[in-house]
């Protein structure tokens, strides 16, 4: 089991990674002076407010707030937990992440051991296509259905056999894996509690990847026409039906340089199609197309194309994967929608006409403009007067959910053209009427400044400016509860002095988790207003000001004692040195 993560190797990640390069991968930046900015990733905004830090490896959103590290940003972003966002940063840095080792550690990861065991689940699935008894029925289905051995392997395809206990036989050899086999839902509790069952049993077993290529879960097919005709594994805390594709990890393996990919609704539909070398297809897992679906799609290509049947329930089905689709096409990217013939999908489509007429169709899928105002259209009479209102009236509400873009600006052009009116009026009525925008002088404020105390205003500093701390000889105050922040103060200076070189993302993570992150971070945005100031004589009149602070705090609090009871020796010592040195002054 994996060990913690040495705070020493972190300090080492991200001095040898730029936060500009992982955030600029996945959200344009722009500079502007010595920052880098862009419309925030995690709110709707039209003009930027999402600012990155190069010299503090920083990103904070004047909008939302939403601030953080490289490593935040991966979490918040891609949705990763702390470990595998610093197992992706290392790898972009070309190093290997330690663990420490020793009884004492505490595991970094409680999901490890699922993912480990539902691997093994798969590798059990593959092992029996091969080598049961009754694997033949399985083989020949799968032939039956155009298969090869090699895309079958490809997409790890098993085999379940049929028996109520092959699995937790096989993989239940502990208690933990025990416990792991219901976690995953590969097993079934008995309501009576008299054991558990295998949830799949004589089936093709279709494991499920996440986009690092570990096995999250399963489909599995009934061989015959049994219902149900798919099980799915149940969500856990590895697996997510609203965020994972069925068959994108396989994509991304297969072809080095993703252009577009399609959306079909089946498994089947996606190794059907990788038989007949369209390796670029992906499968929603029986669900709808989620936001978080497609926030991953266009990742990974500026281009998806849905796929559904011709059908009243295939268009009902585009038509709520269009919805959520509007608001993440930012420019640049485009979907499109392929309807096929009534009574076809991908895959008996593509075993009709073979590659290169069904990528035809791809080429020729309806843009997401057309089908969007056809959509609308095709309910309503656009040659009558109320007909077109009611188009604008239906249309308003889906257009105001785009991204402001020129994509967005043609949308409502196209929309004038056919309700006859005017564009400049119809894009005025469109806006929506708030989205506040961000207060010019935050950022103002926040340097001119920093905090509402000097302790905050010298961490703000040593925050903006971490090698300040290695002129400091000895803090003139000791840390006191009950001047608040003076601990952190003390923390930090020591940290800076033991760590020399670290950046301010790097500092933060130091307090990772801990209540004191909030002031931190907050803290993190602030720079001076103007340029040139002599940094450390702030910094030394600020720590005067701490002190002059504990001192007084300390003299009341004793003088308080002394209403109550008699001072001992020691507090009538420490109030008499504390009176003399008040009296001396800075
Ligand atoms: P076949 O070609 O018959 O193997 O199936 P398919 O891949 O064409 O799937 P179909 O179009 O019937 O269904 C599309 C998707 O819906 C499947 O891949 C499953 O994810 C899901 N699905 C279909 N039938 C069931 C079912 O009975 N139960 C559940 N939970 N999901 C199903
Ligand atoms: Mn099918």
């Amino acid at each position: 089991m994996a060990g913690r993560i040495p705070q020493a190797f972190i300090d080492e990640l991200l001095t040898r990674v730029d936060i500009v390069d992982v955030i600029d991968a996945r959200v344009q930046l722009k500079k502007a002076g010595r920052e880098y900015k862009a419309c925030c990733p995690f709110h709707n905004e039209k003009t930027p407010s999402f600012t990155v830090s190069q010299v503090k490896q920083f990103y904070h959103c004047f909008g939302c707030g939403a601030h953080g590290t490289a490593i935040s940003f991966l979490m918040e972003y891609e949705h990763m937990e702390f470990p595998e966002a610093v197992e992706d940063l290392a790898h972009m840095a070309g190093l290997e992440v330690p663990h420490e080792s020793g009884s004492d550690t505490i595991p970094q990861s409680t999901t490890q051991p699922h993912y480990d065991l539902l691997e093994a689940a798969a590798e059990f699935f593959q092992q029996q296509l091969r080598s049961h008894p009754q694997a033949n029925h399985a083989v020949d289905y799968l032939k039956a259905r155009g298969l090869t051995g090699e895309v079958a392997a490809r997409f790890a395809i098993g085999f379940a056999p049929p028996g109520w206990d092959n699995l937790s036989k096989a993989l239940g050899k502990d208690k933990a894996a025990r416990a792991s086999l219901v976690e995953t839902g590969l097993v079934i509790e008995r309501d009576d509690g008299s054991g558990v069952y295998d949830r799949f049993r004589d089936r093709i077993q279709f494991p499920i990847h996440d986009r690092r290529g570990r096995t999250v879960g399963f489909g599995g097919r009934v061989l015959g026409d049994d219902t149900p005709k798919y099980l799915n594994s149940p969500e856990s805390s590895v697996f997510h039906k609203g965020r994972e594709l069925y068959g994108l990890f396989e994509a991304r393996k297969a072809v080095r340089k993703l252009e577009r990919i399609l959306v079909v609704e089946g498994y089947m539909d996606v190794v059907a199609l990788a038989q007949f070398d369209i390796n670029y297809a992906v499968a929603t897992l029986g669900t709808a197309t989620t936001p978080d679906h497609l926030e991953r799609l266009y990742r990974t290509v500026p281009e998806v194309v849905f796929c559904f049947d011709g059908d009243r329930a295939g268009r009902a089905a585009a038509w709520r994967a269009l919805e959520n689709t509007l608001p993440v096409l930012r420019d640049g990217r485009e979907a499109r929608f392929l309807f096929l013939p009534e009574g076809e999908d991908p895959d008996t489509l593509v075993r009709k006409i073979g590659k290169q007429a069904f990528e035809q169709r791809i080429t020729g899928a309806v843009p997401l403009s057309d089908f969007l105002f056809d959509h609308l259209a095709s309910q309503l009479d656009t040659n009558s007067i109320d007909g077109r209102a009611r188009l604008v009236d239906q249309a308003r509400p889906l257009l105001a959910r785009l991204p402001d873009s020129i994509f967005r600006q043609m949308m409502i052009e196209r929309l004038a053209e056919i309700a006859h009116t005017d564009p400049v009026r119809l894009s005025q009525r469109l806006e929506p009427a708030h989205e506040s925008p961000p207060p010019a002088d935050t950022a103002q404020a926040a340097a001119a400044r920093p905090g509402k105390s000097p302790v905050r205003d010298a961490i703000a500093l040593l925050l903006y400016q971490p090698g300040l701390a290695e002129a400091v000889e000895e803090l003139p105050f000791q840390a006191q509860d009950s001047v608040p922040g003076t601990a952190l103060l003390t923390e930090l200076v020591e940290l800076l002095q033991r760590r020399p070189g670290l950046n301010t993302g790097a500092i933060l993570e130091h307090w990772r988790g801990r209540e004191e992150a909030r002031h931190l971070n907050k803290l993190a945005n602030w720079k001076p207003l103007v340029e040139n100031l002599d940094l450390a004589a702030e910094l030394n009149g600020l720590f005067a000001q701490v002190a002059q602070q504990v001192t007084e705090r300390r003299i009341s609090q004793l003088l308080e004692n002394e209403h109550q009871r008699p001072l001992d020796d020691e507090e009538k010592q420490e109030l008499k040195k504390l009176l003399l040195a008040r009296a001396a002054g800075p």
